[in-house]
């Protein structure tokens, strides 16, 4: 996974670092203060990384499970996140380590995607049903990607921050490789640090239309409730870079 001088994995899998590169994101954050304010009762955020919207919500009262599959990201949670009502859970977004009593499990900033093949998104949806009460709610963050702008974002420069333990600099870029057939993506994320140091991760992910979403969700007792292409509730349309989809577990 990762290559070059001692603790260069550390670039990748460095909770500090994956704040640089993926937690400083903003856009989504009043978008879920809104929403939680409209339920009630305990919430699972699958993918949780380092809390960086779980925390959030538990910091307004909620209580909240915060379930990842990376233990370097829950480590930086535990640390820097915690809170009287946030719990981090190393576990699979598939074998969701619960027995039923969510009113929501949600899954922010393209969680969701990692479901590579319809069978992981069936068993994760199924893990999402069998954990809620009957009206519960799933909450989908999903990428929101046509063929030909999936092909255009072939080559980018992500960022560039000083490294946490003052070693210079690091420049991340991300190389994406996409199959329109399988609709997968692959995203090949470089971290240069400016005295060599380098290391590698490949992320792979696939993109969901609406009615694939739907086909999931009606296999598992789901149901779609709402559709949007944003964070304000704009339509959903091929503009749209993300889509965010409720469904409701039927009564
Ligand atoms: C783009 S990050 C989003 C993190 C967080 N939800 C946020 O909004 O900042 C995707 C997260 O999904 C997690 N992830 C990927 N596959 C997973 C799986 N099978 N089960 C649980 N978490 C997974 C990754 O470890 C990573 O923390």
């Amino acid at each position: 996974m990762a290559s070059g001088k001692p603790h260069a994995s550390r670039l990748v899998l460095d909770g500090r670092h994956y704040e640089y590169v993926d937690g400083s994101r903003k856009e989504d954050l009043s978008y879920w203060a809104r929403w939680a304010e409209t339920i009630s009762g305990p919430i699972l955020e699958a993918g949780c990384g380092t809390g960086r919207v779980g925390y959030r919500l538990a910091a307004k009262g909620h209580r909240v499970y915060g379930v990842d599959i990376a233990p370097e990201l829950l480590l930086y949670g535990r640390r820097h996140r915690l809170g009287p009502n946030m719990r981090y859970v190393q576990a699979c977004m598939r074998a969701l380590p619960f027995d039923i009593g969510f009113t929501a499990v949600i899954y922010p900033y393209s969680v969701f995607n990692h479901n590579v093949t319809d069978e992981e998104a069936l068993q994760c949806l199924a893990e999402a049903h069998r954990v809620l009460l009957p009206g519960g709610e799933v909450v989908l963050d999903l990428i929101n990607m046509t063929d030909d702008r999936a092909c255009d974002d072939a080559d980018a420069f992500l960022i560039a921050y000083s490294d946490p333990d003052d070693v210079g600099f690091i420049r991340v870029s991300q190389a994406t490789r996409y199959d329109g057939r399988t609709r997968r993506v692959w995203l090949d994320r470089r971290h240069l640090r400016s005295d060599g140091a380098r290391a590698s991760v490949t992320l792979a992910a696939r993109f969901y239309r609406l009615e694939d979403v739907a086909a999931l969700a009606e296999a598992t007792g789901l149901r779609v409730a709402s559709v949007a292409g944003g964070y304000e509730n704009e339509e959903l349309d091929q503009d749209s870079d993300v889509a965010v989809i409720h469904l409701r577990k039927l009564a």
